[in-house]
C-alpha cells in the first residue's frame, strides 16, 4: 500500500500524511526533509549550493531513520533546499532512497512535490493537497507564533508565491498533479475535515 501525497508548501499535506500513516498503520516519510537534510549539510559546511557533485555525495551520508522536521524547519534550509532541488543527479539518488522506503512493508505514506508523478507512478492512491496563498500563508504564520517564533504574515506570503513559483516552473520534475491524483482544497477546510476527505479517498480507492 503505497499513499502519494503532494502539493505546494504549506499545503497541509505533511500533517495530513502524517495522520493517514498512524491512521493505516504505514509507515510515513516527509521527502521535503531528504532535501533539507542535504542543504542542511552544505550550508553548514560553507558549500556551494549549485555542485551537483558535492549536494549527491551529502546525500550518500544521508540516514532517513534521523530527519527532524523541528531541526531542519528554518526558513533558509527551505529556500536552499528549493534551489539545489533542480539538480538533476541530486535528485536521482535522493529519489532512489524514496523508492527504497516506499518498498517497505507493509507499506507507506510519502508526501513532497513529485512523489504521484516521480517517484511513485503506480501508487493506487494520490492526493493532491493545495489551499491558497492566503490560506497557507495565514497557517505558517500562526504556527509559527504559536511556538513563539517571529512571523510576518506578508513576508511569508512573498516568500511562499516565489518558493511554489520555482518549484512549479523548473523543467526536472516540477510540482503538478499526476494526472490520476485526487484533488484536496482545503482552504476552506480545517484539519480535521482535511483528514476525513482524505481518509473517504483512500477507504474508495482500496
Ligand atoms: O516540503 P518542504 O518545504 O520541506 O520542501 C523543501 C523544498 O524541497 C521544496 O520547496 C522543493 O523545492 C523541494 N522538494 C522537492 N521534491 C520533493 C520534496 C521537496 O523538490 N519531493
Amino acid at each position: 500500500m503505497i499513499i502519494a501525497i503532494d502539493g505546494p508548501a504549506a499545503s497541509g499535506k505533511g500533517t495530513l500524511a502524517r495522520r493517514l500513516a498512524r491512521h493505516f498503520g504505514l509507515h510515513h516519510l516527509d521527502t521535503g526533509l531528504t532535501y533539507r537534510a542535504v542543504a542542511a549539510a552544505l550550508l553548514a559546511r560553507g558549500l556551494p549550493l549549485g555542485d551537483e557533485e558535492i549536494a549527491i555525495s551529502a546525500a550518500c551520508n544521508l540516514d532517513l531513520s534521523r530527519l527532524d522536521r523541528d531541526v531542519l524547519s528554518a526558513h533558509e534550509i527551505g529556500e536552499a533546499a528549493s534551489r539545489i532541488a533542480v539538480l538533476q543527479g541530486l535528485r536521482d539518488e535522493l529519489v532512489r532512497l524514496q523508492r527504497e522506503f516506499a518498498g517497505r512493508e507493509p507499506g507507506a505514506v510519502l508526501d513532497g512535490r513529485d512523489i504521484g508523478t516521480v517517484v511513485c507512478p503506480d501508487a493506487p492512491v494520490k492526493l493532491y493537497v493545495t489551499a491558497s496563498p492566503e490560506v497557507r500563508a495565514r497557517r505558517r504564520t500562526d504556527e509559527l507564533l504559536s511556538k513563539e517564533k517571529p512571523a510576518d504574515y506578508a513576508s511569508i506570503l512573498a516568500d511562499l508565491k516565489k518558493r511554489d513559483e520555482r518549484d512549479s516552473s523548473r523543467s526536472v520534475a516540477p510540482l503538478k498533479p499526476a494526472e490520476d491524483a485526487h484533488l484536496l482544497d482545503t482552504s476552506e477546510m480545517d484539519i480535521e475535515a482535511a483528514f476525513k476527505a482524505a481518509v473517504d479517498i483512500v477507504e474508495q480507492a482500496r
